[in-house]
């Protein structure tokens, strides 16, 4: 924090680690435990010391601003908080954009249904908020198998998926994240499981491998009237619209959204593409009708049928970026690549699959398509013109030892 000396790891304000610790040690928590009343409140709304270790931690993590509230940990009620955790995420991911001119804005309804798929459990959705009741810290666990590519061990591990973790800007570098971790930690340990995987966008530990975002234009002119993307020298406005422009219709034959009686044979294709890669999600029955169910603003999932056999399998998500301080538009609504994979046999190549779903997502009010280049994805980027961003995403598994060196060929995992 600013003037504070660098990153506080609870402790008050000017004292020394050791000092801090003594002073806990004297006072138990129940000096901590009455602050938990918060500002403008007296002690008679004090209330007992949590036994939670969650609790305890958490009631020594301070805004630093004198008096501010400590804070407490909630069990997030999905249904009833999504809006505020919403608004809290917004504020967070605001933060991420230097300039301001964008910020993500996750759907309730993409978050709502990433965090209550099959298997997913109410303890694994971790917030906390301050004594005013604003949620000011997220966190998420969504249990999922995968195969972490170890050649000692081909079958799938139990794993979580760590994901929407969160800070509220104002409470940032003060040991609030590792908290979060730490806590989630624990209450996934004692369901049994004791890997996880998580993506970030920044380089957090040594990570499994490293991957690229690529973008493809959608919506030219809207990306260019909003500097999302910019027009190369030497090519016009006009050309640059051109060289993006989509055509309205799918071009393959059989092309369409995925219904329910897709969905066995569509699960089939994918999973055995995804086995081709030392790092891939095993998707069970549930979770595939959960997951890919066609559902437009949330997933689109396509699949080309032939003679009433699923032969191809494609799908996406869709995050949209609030444009800010714009005249004309006010969001860019993206599509983020899951999956895209063909049957042998049918002279179908993963390449003509993209281009549909490219012309499906700018059909459906895409403006734009991004892929990471891992798995095979790198044999259609260039030939449908997609561009390499600046974006990385580091890939992590807690607690797992992988053999030999992986790259991002060998991933096969996208997390929402
Ligand atoms: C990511 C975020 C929660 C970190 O919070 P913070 O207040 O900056 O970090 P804290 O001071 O609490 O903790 C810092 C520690 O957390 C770790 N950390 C930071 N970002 C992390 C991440 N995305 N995943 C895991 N650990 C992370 C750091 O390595 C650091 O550990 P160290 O002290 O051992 O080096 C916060 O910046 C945020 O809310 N960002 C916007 C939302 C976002 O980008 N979330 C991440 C999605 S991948």
């Amino acid at each position: 924090m600013a003037g504070d000396g660098g990153r506080r790891r609870g402790g008050r304000r000017g004292e020394g680690r050791e000092e801090g610790k003594e002073r806990r040690r004297r006072n138990g928590n129940t000096e901590e435990a009455g602050n938990v009343s918060g500002r403008g409140r007296s002690g008679a709304g004090r209330r007992p010391v949590s036994k939670d270790p969650m609790m305890s931690h958490a009631s020594r993590v301070r805004s630093g601003r004198g008096d501010a509230p400590v804070l407490e940990e909630e069990k997030v009620d999905i249904a009833v908080q999504m809006s505020r955790f919403w608004e809290a995420v917004v504020g967070v991911q605001q933060q991420r954009e230097a300039l301001r001119l964008r910020r993500f804005a996750y759907s309730k309804d993409i978050i709502l249904h990433d965090l209550t798929g099959p298997g997913c459990i109410p303890d694994y959705r971790l917030g906390v908020r301050d004594s005013e009741k604003s949620l000011v810290g997220f966190i998420a666990a969504v249990p999922g198998p995968h195969c972490a590519g170890n050649p000692e061990a081909s079958s799938a591990v139990p794993m979580v998926e760590i994901n929407f973790l969160c800070v509220t800007s104002h409470l940032r570098n003060q040991g609030m994240a590792p908290l979060l971790i730490k806590e989630i930690t624990r209450r996934v340990n004692v369901n049994g499981t004791f890997q996880a995987i998580y993506t970030a966008g920044v380089p957090v530990t040594a990570p499994v491998c490293v991957a690229n975002y690529y973008h493809r234009t959608l919506n030219a002119l809207k990306l260019l009237e909003t500097e999302f993307t910019y027009c190369p020298p030497r090519m016009s406005q006009r050309e640059f619209v051109g060289r993006y422009r989509m055509p309205s219709t799918p071009r393959l034959t059989g092309f369409r959204p995925m219904t329910k009686k897709d969905m066995p044979q569509a699960q089939d294709l994918l999973q055995t593409y995804l086995r081709q890669f030392r790092f891939h999600p095993e998707v069970s029955k549930r979770s595939f009708q959960h997951k890919f169910k066609h559902s437009p603003g949330v997933t689109q999932t396509y699949v080309i049928e032939r003679d009433g056999a699923v032969v191809g399998f494609g799908s996406f998500y869709t995050v949209d970026t609030q444009v800010l301080q714009h005249s004309k538009h006010s969001v860019i609504r993206a599509a983020y690549l899951h999956h895209c994979c063909v049957a042998d046999g049918y002279g179908l190549t993963r390449t003509d699959m993209m281009r549909d779903l490219l012309i499906a997502a700018s059909a459906s009010g895409h403006d734009v398509f991004n892929s990471l280049n891992i798995a095979d994805n790198e044999e259609f980027l260039d030939t449908l013109r997609f561009g390499r961003g600046n974006g990385k995403l580091y890939y992590y598994v807690f607690n797992w030892k992988w053999g030999a060196p992986a790259t991002a060929r060998d991933v096969a995992v996208v997390l929402v």
